[in-house]
């Protein structure tokens, strides 16, 4: 069987966690690929609203499997706290939660240095979000990392403290004042360890490998979105992993002729947490209406997200670099009550009119051409099939389907797992 693949086309937040979690009744196992607790995927149903880091997004049904992938980076710490909110839920944990001892951890001094790099980038900072992502990534193509299966060895205690103590030099080389007590944060993450090496660790690419033979249905989820990927997103302020198809391939060991659908998910307008060039941006009070009715604010750091229009010349790049099959638009609701809906259909790039994602785009240099399309009043949180849809709803998604050349599935009108329209 093929392997799903479910994504992020923009800067993230797109509602991945909602998509996953409505769609997991169809698959056997829901496995995240890349990416670690910077990602704060948010699932409703029954009223509760959950925010999961590390966890993939199918947890809460009982048939699916859950991995972990060894793309991903680890904090135990937070995967501990992950499991405590679970407890009250009656989860059967150990066997529903596969992780990949590939896995690699996130170290309580990753967590510091990425703190040490962002203080030191003064008003260049990327704004992460200060879970040790990046670090950790560099430790990992350095070739210095530690791994889930890393804990199963008599001497992992060695290994830690000879990684930590490295970072500890680097941390006093970056020469700003970042407050720690590492004795404290040392033994939070043992006990975060014992209770992760109660889970079950598995050779995870070998795992999937024998499930697609036997005809299992798999869901890749992803986290971030694809303008955040290292390669191809708006770089130096990306995440550091490959957010983009071909990250699940690297991220679970699954090779590329097995890849099915490509789902990708966008909202309706575009949002963006943290730094970096975002050429549709609204600074006036249609931006803080989107922010405040879409309630912007981000599931990790609560921080409130920018936002601004569609724009579809990134969307479109992103629908080329992933391969997207299926489109799924969220929150379409949010946008109910806008009179004129802009949608950016080019950029003005030093004077020129351009139809792609440059390498550079700044604020400075990149200028958004707008096409204009009518709003709706309708209130589309209660709707539940497409015939209900307004007219000018639809004529706003035939016009984003025939620019992308790809069909939009669903359309999500709420945050809960039943507010989803099926095309
Ligand atoms: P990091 O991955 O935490 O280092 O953050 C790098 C950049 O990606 C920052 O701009 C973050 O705000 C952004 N970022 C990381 N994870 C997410 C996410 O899950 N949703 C939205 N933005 C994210």
């Amino acid at each position: 069987m093929a392997v799903d693949l479910l994504l992020g086309l923009q800067w993230g937040d797109e509602g991945k966690g909602k998509i996953v979690d409505v769609l997991t009744k169809n698959y056997d196992i829901i496995a995240r690929f890349q990416g670690g607790p910077n990602a704060g995927h948010t699932l409703e149903f029954d009223g509760i609203k959950h925010v999961l880091h590390t966890i993939p997004s199918g947890i809460f049904h009982e048939k699916a499997l859950n991995i972990v992938g060894n793309g991903v980076v680890i904090d135990p710490v937070i995967f501990k706290k992950e499991l405590d909110n679970l407890e009250k839920f009656n989860i059967d944990i150990k066997s529903r939660l596969l992780i990949s001892r590939k896995a690699h951890l996130i170290l309580p001094t990753h967590r510091l240095l990425d703190a040490a790099s962002e203080t030191s980038k003064g008003k260049a900072k990327i704004g992460s979000t200060l879970k040790g992502i990046g670090p950790t990534y560099m430790d990992k193509t350095g070739r210095n990392g530690m791994r889930v299966g890393d804990l199963e060895l008599d001497n992992w205690k060695e290994r830690y403290r000879s990684l930590a103590n490295k970072h500890q030099a680097m941390i006093n080389f970056y020469d700003v004042d970042i407050q720690y007590d590492l004795n404290e944060l040392e033994e939070e993450f043992c006990t975060a360890v014992d209770v992760l090496k109660k889970l079950t660790f598995i050779d995870s690419e070998e795992y999937i490998h024998q499930a697609q033979k036997e005809g299992k249905t798999i869901l890749a989820e992803g986290a971030q979105g694809s303008l955040l990927d290292i390669d191809f997103g708006t770089y130096p302020f990306v995440t550091s992993s490959n957010t983009t198809a071909a990250g699940a391939c690297t991220g679970l060991g699954v090779a590329p002729n097995k890849i099915g659908e490509v789902l990708g998910i966008f909202k309706a307008y575009t949002t963006r947490v943290g730094s970096g060039p975002f050429p549709t941006e609204l600074f006036d009070k249609t931006g803080e209406d989107m922010g405040r009715i879409g309630n912007e604010f981000g599931a990790t750091t609560g921080r409130p997200r920018r936002c601004g229009w569609l724009d579809l010349v990134a969307l479109k790049y992103a629908v080329q670099v992933n391969g997207v099959t299926q489109l799924m638009m969220m929150k379409g609701d949010v946008l109910s009550g806008f009179k004129t809906l802009k949608v950016c259909t080019s950029y003005k790039y030093n004077g020129e009119v351009i139809n792609h994602l440059p390498f550079n785009i700044e604020s400075d240099n990149v200028t958004p051409v707008y096409t204009e399309l009518k709003g709706w009043d309708k209130d589309l949180t209660k709707l539940t099939s497409a015939e209900e849809l307004p007219e000018e709803l639809n004529n706003y998604i035939d016009f984003l389907e025939k620019a992308l050349e790809v069909p939009i599935k669903i359309v999500s009108v709420g945050p809960d797992r039943t507010q989803t329209i099926y095309r």
